[in-house]
């Protein structure tokens, strides 16, 4: 069997557009665990997760984000990609003119260094869509246009089934599903990540999804640091105090 994968971030520091939004953060989520990064609004949640993607626009001023103990920083995208690293947007682009599947062989293909079996990959890709409760038309439509707000959620945990990747980064998988939809989508996340012996690092700012995941690790983001780290408890703080002890904290030490 090969070795577990690794992803760590070490002491990162990031700037955007001449602000520093990351500001020293630190974290390893090994495959097969689940980790769950809560924080409220603007605390810089999509930035890491863009940041261990490698988005363009993400300056590292410090620190290091490595996997399997080998830093990744001078890695493009497709690279990390590769290294079996992927990325849930949290508001999924829409692509002109690419139909679904094509796209997902396209992906699939560079992936795995080809050989991908189109009959092989309808099969599995039709599993998926009965499971997220998405309708077979899906199948002949172009990526992202036109659907609606939970429709590109699912597609994307739909990419995620067929890609499995060794390390997924869910940012926000639960927003704008309405409840029935997250239960749907968290199930199947649950599924694949299980049977895949995947590492989930699971981005949030509502704990309702939670309710349905089992993280292994709760890290608690405020102003680009994490604040707090710990079980399943630390959620049910969250819900009683809200962030508010956090922030005050944080603004007394400014
Ligand atoms: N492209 C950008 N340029 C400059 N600042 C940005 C950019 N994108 C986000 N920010 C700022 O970075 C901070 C963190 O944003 P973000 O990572 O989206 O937080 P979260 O996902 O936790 O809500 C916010 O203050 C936001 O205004
Ligand atoms: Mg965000």
């Amino acid at each position: 069997m090969s070795k577990d994968a690794v992803l760590e971030v070490r002491d990162l520091h990031v700037f955007l557009d001449e602000k520093e939004i990351i500001k020293g953060v630190s974290l390893k989520v090994k495959q097969g665990e689940t980790h769950v990064i809560m924080g409220p609004n603007g605390s810089g949640k999509s930035t890491l997760a863009k940041s261990i993607m490698g988005h363009p626009k993400i300056k590292v001023t410090k620190g290091d984000i490595l996997l399997n103990e080998k830093s990744i920083l001078g890695l493009g995208p497709d690279k990390r990609a590769k290294l079996g690293l992927f990325l849930e947007f949290q508001n999924p682009v829409e692509i002109d003119g690419v139909g679904f599947i094509n796209f997902l062989h396209t992906a699939k293909q560079s992936l795995s260094g080809g050989g991908v079996s189109t009959k092989e990959l309808m099969t599995e890709i039709k599993e998926s869509i009965a499971n997220l409760k998405l309708s077979e038309d899906f199948i002949g439509r172009t990526l992202n246009q036109g659907f609606s707000g939970g429709e590109k959620k699912k597609t994307e945990v739909l990419q995620m089934s067929v890609l499995k990747p060794k390390i997924a980064i869910l940012d926000e998988p639960d927003s704008g599903l309405d409840i029935d939809a997250v239960k749907v989508v968290s199930a199947c996340i649950n599924r694949i990540a299980e049977s895949e012996h995947m590492g989930l690092l699971l981005i949030t700012h509502y704990s309702r999804i939670l309710s349905y995941m089992k993280p292994d690790v709760v890290h608690v983001m405020v102003n680009g640091k994490i604040v707090d780290e710990g079980g399943t408890e630390l959620i049910e703080k969250l819900e009683k105090s809200g962030y508010d002890s956090y922030l005050k904290a944080d603004g007394a030490k400014k």
